[in-house]
């Protein structure tokens, strides 16, 4: 392994991959990353859909602010009342539909899901869990046993056993769910698999399905929620109630939290026979929490309707490249298709690089886990029109540059 040439391996920090960007960040600010050369670079993907508010949104900044001066972590999750967590729930919940009204607080969008087949386990007595084939929903070991990717998943068998796959919006693969089903896993907008959206009339059946066989329907709102896809939950876009929403990322306004909403009912049953059913120390951490609270007051900002119009006309300007051949898009989250997984690495280097005509600037995209001839692009929901035009630019000067090589 050439460790020396890894910037990580090579100081003693674990790397994720042989070949990282590497770029040193020094501050970020809105829509921007300074790097300790002195370069900008425009984040068009929002760190993975983690800052759906920019970078240092003033609203976050005084929330963590705040809560800093009152008090870190106390206890353990669940034992002490703290009004940061009180608060955080609340705004939460006010998004949620009526019968979702119970929030836990986890660490991660992974540790989210794991809680949610603990709890679909408990509440229905039944084992069998069901992913959607495409569906990628974090690392642990249970997150990984419902995502689909198996090239991402065979080295590390024996995972959780009783686990089945349906077919993305096929309605005869629901079939599959029977009385034996704890849960179906699903992503209302599939991130990994390329922002792949599903037919509102699957989506339908799928719920009719899970209640007909009393099977919890678990939807994965990590990466295309909290506004990313034009309304604050994606599952909103398809008329659908959830009996359990995972949430992460954005979540924390850039802290690292990760929650679960379920009703009362259901969640209650974590707490008895056998009473701590998940626990967890740093879940609803005070500091994450002000995240929280400050990630939906700056969410209740933001102006979605000019947003879409925004990134209308990035899905417009990119259609018209030669470059492109497809363009999928929900909201403030895209899938662009070229003609090779070595055109879209020719597009990332290139776009950190800096295109000609940007001296000093670049952009920061990236690539899906599972579709290596597409790259993804998630801006800032929080774009001025000014900033939205400076990184529709520096994309499209970056294709340009790539083209012509
Ligand atoms: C849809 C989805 N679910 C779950 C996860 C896992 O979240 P985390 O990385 O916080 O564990 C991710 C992360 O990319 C995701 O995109």
């Amino acid at each position: 392994m050439p460790w020396n040439d890894n910037p990580f391996l090579a100081q003693g920090l674990a790397s994720t991959t042989l070949t990282p960007l590497g770029l040193r960040v020094v501050s970020a600010r809105g829509p921007w990353l300074q790097t300790d050369d002195g370069r900008l670079i425009f984040d068009a993907i929002s760190g993975i859909g983690v800052s759906n508010f920019g970078h240092q949104h003033p609203i976050i900044q005084e929330s963590l602010r705040n809560q800093l001066d009152r008090h870190l972590h106390v206890m353990v999750y669940g034992e002490l009342l703290q009004e940061v967590q009180e608060q955080a729930g609340k705004l939460l919940l006010e998004t949620m539909p009526e019968v979702l009204d119970c929030v836990y607080f986890v660490n991660s969008g992974a540790e989210a899901i794991d809680a949610a087949l603990k709890l679909a386990k408990r509440v229905t007595g039944r084992t069998e869990l069901i992913g959607i084939r495409g569906g990628y929903h974090g690392n642990t070991h249970g997150a990984l046993s419902v995502s689909s990717n198996e090239s991402r998943k065979a080295r590390y068998r024996p995972l959780l056993p009783d686990v089945l796959f349906l077919d993305w919006n096929d309605q005869r693969s629901l079939d599959k769910i029977t009385e034996r089903t704890a849960c179906v896993v699903v992503e209302p907008i599939q991130g990994d698999a390329g922002v792949r959206i599903p037919h509102e009339s699957w989506m339908h059946a799928l719920r009719t399905r899970c209640t007909e066989q009393g099977t919890l329907l678990i939807v994965d709102e990590i990466q295309c929620g909290m506004g990313r896809s034009g309304k604050t939950w994606a599952f909103e876009h398809f008329g659908i109630t959830p009996d359990v929403v995972c949430m992460g990322k954005a979540l924390g306004g850039g802290m690292p939290i990760g929650a679960l909403a379920a009703s009362r009912d259901n969640m209650a049953s974590l707490a008895h026979a056998p009473s701590l059913g998940h626990i967890t120390t740093f879940g609803g951490h005070p500091m994450a929490c002000a995240g929280v609270v400050g990630a939906f007051q700056a969410m209740a900002a933001v102006d979605q309707r000019a947003q879409e119009v925004r990134m209308a006309g990035w899905q417009r300007r990119l259609e018209a490249h030669p470059l492109v051949q497809v363009v999928r898009r929900m909201g403030s989250f895209f899938a662009v298709e070229l003609d090779h997984p070595d055109r879209v690495a020719a597009v990332v280097h290139k776009g950190l690089e800096g295109a000609p005509g940007s001296p000093g600037k670049g952009i920061l995209l990236f690539w899906f886990l599972s579709v290596p001839h597409a790259f993804r692009i998630a801006p800032p929901l929080t774009l001025r029109d000014d900033e939205a035009a400076e990184g529709l630019e520096l994309l499209i000067d970056t294709l340009d540059a790539v083209q012509s090589t």
